[in-house]
């Protein structure tokens, strides 16, 4: 199985020229799976949520049925982030299609960010796992800032997912530090698609710094994109290979769990 992480610059509040550089992408891509950034349809430094709500689509709507349709006819799972708009409410969302619309869904933002609280509702969809059985994929979502809550990968492992993927946009370079670990303790593959490029509000500048990643299951770096140029990396993937997940005779990670003696809040 092929999978793709398409690292580009969208332009801030410019959707139109935004959608149309995705839908290229997709269209050239030949992977199995293609992931692009956080909130690559409309840029990300939003100021209010009047301004999200300006730009923000439904899944009802044209870019979510457009991407559905393109994943029909590539037979290819489309992971992306997006501004979604579902009744008064504002997600800082990720759609995660699937060439059968029947398992096609969004994940909603859990941990919000900086302002994006200021501009966004806190994610209600929680972490949820898609058994893609056509291609007998297991497939998990988290976007950016979520990588902090080693939480988040361990339910998502919990839940059975074979693939870790995560629309990112990224400011800092300390996740580099703890998204391989995320993929070796829960054996799943880990895979960051981050953006490039800079937004200015105002007095305010943010930097994104690239690099988006492919791990393996064993931590391991499979493929890196640079810092600051639009790129799509790849790796190859077998996702039957992190179902097991004992690494001698005696110690299997998951089996070995000690749930009682963990913290619950
Ligand atoms: C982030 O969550 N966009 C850092």
């Amino acid at each position: 199985m092929k999978i793709q992480v398409a690292q580009f610059c969208p332009r801030l509040l410019d959707k139109t020229y935004n959608i149309e550089k995705i839908n290229n992408i997709i269209s050239d891509s030949d992977a199995d799976i293609i992931v692009l950034p956080e909130l690559a349809t409309t840029g990300y430094f939003f100021t209010s949520r009047e301004e999200v709500e300006k730009y923000a689509e439904t899944t009802e709507e044209g870019t979510y049925t457009k991407w559905q349709q393109i994943a029909k006819e590539k037979d290819i799972i489309i992971v992306a982030g997006f501004a979604e708009k579902a009744g008064d409410k504002l997600f800082n969302s990720a759609a995660v299609i699937f060439p059968d619309e029947e398992y096609s869904s969004v994940y909603r933002k859990t941990h919000l960010f900086y302002k994006e609280r200021f501009c966004f509702d806190k994610g209600d969809t929680g972490f949820e796992v898609i058994d893609y059985e056509p291609k007998d994929l297991r497939l998990g979502t988290m976007i950016c800032y979520d990588w902090r809550f080693p939480e988040a990968a361990r339910t998502l492992a919990l839940k059975g997912a074979d693939l870790i993927v995560s629309p990112s946009n990224l400011v800092t370079d300390v996740w580099h530090i703890s998204t391989p670990s995320r993929a070796l303790e829960n054996k799943v593959y880990f895979a960051v698609a981050n953006r490039v490029g800079t937004e200015k509000r105002e007095d305010e500048e943010l930097y994104f710094n690239g690099k988006s990643a492919i791990y393996s299951y064993n931590g391991q770096l499979m493929s890196k994109a640079e810092e600051t140029t639009e790129e799509v990396i790849f790796a190859e993937i077998n996702p039957l290979s992190t179902r097991n997940k004992s690494f001698n005779e005696y110690n299997d990670i998951f089996k070995d769990r000690e749930s009682e003696l963990y913290w619950q809040d």
